[in-house]
């Protein structure tokens, strides 16, 4: 089916390069407007399919050899064997290590899930295949002179747009029961709103359906972050609140499809994320005039609107369905015990997890810091936009991987309220992973590429105490993601050396040590993905950070299984009622 929409294509102030083969009319120019720089962008209405897309705004893409769907490849048995011991030998010999058995105190309850995440644009690859329409990660990784460091694309990924079944298979083997993955938007909708490509309907079908063979949860998020090119350039994406009802329409269009067999939907991954990513680089999309500082915060308001919308729309369809929406961001510490850094706490917390927590759990609308902020530009939520907004999370699905101390700005907390200009403003906290005596790191570092995660495991049960006492989640808290990069993991060359990850090990017993002392202290948490089902496109990180409970040769497209998956699952085979 082919795919055509009218579309503004401007024509001055971008990095676009034509292909040979794409029809760019050189007549028509429908209007000039000014641009936010003041230039004149000249803009005219065309005709584009979604190859022209492709080629107008990406270019060539790389295909890998298997290019139809695959059906899985026997597991080899030797490859399910658990990895030898890391903290306890069962017979020591020579250094004498004491041995640890089960805590009988902890258990994970008979209907604790837990499970594997990934997410669209880092695994699937087959970019242009069956219809797809861009996003804007293809320009990025494509166009943008180093966006990404590595100079890698999603083009081909984990290939798992043709291999899902080996990788469900895989993951049951190894008795993972939930896998929670993204779809793309602009696969199924290749120009984020209008016609609908039933060829990536049925793909999808078939991953849901595999997911239920193999006794496996499907949890599908809507949207991690691959915002669909068309509506990028068309308004702004996030920026415009154009986005509301297409984002709705999408939302429509998946649950009518899957509520039947899908019961745990994630709306949008992490806004903190990618509303700070805006802007996005100049010229590559359509400029706004909204201010730099403030962009984030039009962004979040759509996105809490689009959320809303959502939620309503799916309980609309299937009022059974869980509908939550994932946040992210680690444990708050205050460095010193001085006002100004409890302060600075109660500052981070409403401009990173309240941003969208309170809205959504408690008032629908922005926590008193924020709001302070934000209402000096964004028209309010009136009272009946607040009644849409608030409620509509089932779970707090939150994406929660490490922990920082948090202390006021340098020049104080006043001080930075009252200059605009601040590198720290509007928010106006500080973060540090070193403790105040500037000599220990909260925990053991990550990879070099991933600065802003150490593992920090201790403090986890405070975390999920606060969480539950200050947003009372309906249906408990869900880890939604959490995981590590395994320190100069892509420097280990032998294969051997790759798939024993002692650090990436000890933050899953740890992580999950922690959750088993939340629960048992009557914290309600219902489950637990790890991050990630295999290592993949770390976004502006390439292939370069590895985050994969299973490494992928990534020229063969084979897939192993590290010593984490063992500890991950091991601590489930333990502490959970039969
Ligand atoms: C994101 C993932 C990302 C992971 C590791 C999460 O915040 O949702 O897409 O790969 O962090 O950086």
């Amino acid at each position: 089916m082919a795919f055509k929409l009218l579309f503004a294509l401007l024509l001055a102030g971008s990095h676009l390069v034509a292909s040979q083969n794409s029809t760019v009319p050189s007549s028509t120019i429908a209007a000039a407007s000014q641009t936010s720089s003041g230039s004149i962008s000249f803009v005219t209405s065309v005709e584009l399919s979604v190859d022209d897309l492709w080629d107008l705004y990406v270019g060539p893409v790389s295909t890998f050899s298997i290019n139809t769907t695959v059906e899985p490849t026997p597991i080899p048995s030797s490859s399910l064997i658990p990895p030898p011991t890391l903290y306890y030998p069962p017979l020591p010999t020579g250094q004498q290590v004491p041995l640890q058995s089960r805590n009988e105190s902890w258990k994970f309850p008979k209907d604790f899930w837990y499970g594997v995440a990934g997410a669209a644009y880092q695994i699937e690859g087959a970019v242009k295949a069956e219809g797809r329409g861009p996003s804007v990660w293809d320009v990025l990784t494509h166009r943008v002179t180093n966006y990404v460091r590595t100079n890698d694309t999603g083009d081909i990924a984990d290939n798992n747009y043709y291999q899902y079944k080996e990788d469900i298979a895989r993951i049951a083997a190894i008795g993972i029961k939930t896998y929670s993955f993204s779809l793309s938007w602009s696969r199924i909708l290749p120009f984020g709103s209008g016609p609908v490509n039933e060829q990536a309907l049925r793909h999808y079908d078939d991953l849901i359906d595999t997911c239920l063979q193999y006794g496996v949860t499907p949890m599908v998020t809507l949207y991690h972050w691959d915002t669909p090119l068309f509506l990028q350039n068309l308004y702004g994406g996030w920026l415009s609140p154009r986005i509301i009802p297409d984002f709705t329409e999408y939302a429509r269009v998946v649950f009518t499809r899957w509520h039947s067999k899908v019961h745990y939907w994630f709306t949008v991954n992490e806004p903190i994320v990618f509303c700070n990513f805006y802007p996005l680089p100049t010229n590559y999309f359509k400029n706004t005039s909204i201010p730099k500082k403030q962009q984030p915060y039009f962004c979040g308001h759509h996105v809490l609107l689009s959320h809303a919308a959502a939620y309503h729309l799916g309980k609309g369809i299937n009022s059974s369905l869980s509908i939550s929406f994932k946040t992210n961001g680690g444990y708050k510490i205050p460095l010193t015990d001085s006002e100004s850094d409890a302060e600075a706490v109660q500052r981070a917390w409403d401009f990173q997890e309240g941003w969208f927590a309170h809205p959504t759990f408690l008032t629908g609308d922005y926590p008193p810091r924020l709001k302070e902020y934000v209402e000096t530009f964004l028209t309010p939520f009136t009272e009946e936009q607040k009644g849409q907004i608030v409620n509509t999370s089932d779970i707090f699905a939150h994406d929660a991987y490490t922990s920082d101390f948090i202390m006021a700005p340098d020049t104080g907390i006043d001080a930075c309220l009252s200059n605009t200009t601040h590198d720290l403003y509007p928010a106006c906290y500080n973060t540090t992973k070193v403790y105040s005596n500037g000599y220990w790191a909260i925990g053991p570092a990550s990879d070099p590429g991933s600065p802003w995660l150490n593992k920090a495991t201790d403090w986890v049960p405070a975390f999920l105490r606060y969480m539950q006492d200050t947003w009372k989640p309906r249906d408990g808290i869900a880890i939604a993601e959490f995981g590590i990069s395994e320190p100069y993991e892509s420097l280990r060359s032998s294969l051997a050396s790759i798939l024993l990850d002692p650090v990436r090990s000890s933050y899953y017993r740890d992580y999950l040590s922690a959750i088993l002392i939340a629960l048992s202290e009557g914290v309600n948490v219902v489950g637990t993905l790890a991050w990630s089902i295999y290592d993949n496109l770390e976004w502006s990180q390439g292939y370069s950070v590895k985050f994969g409970i299973q490494y992928v040769n990534l020229t063969t497209q084979e897939r192993y299984f590290k010593a984490s998956a063992f500890e991950y699952v091991n601590m489930f085979n333990i502490y959970q009622e039969k």
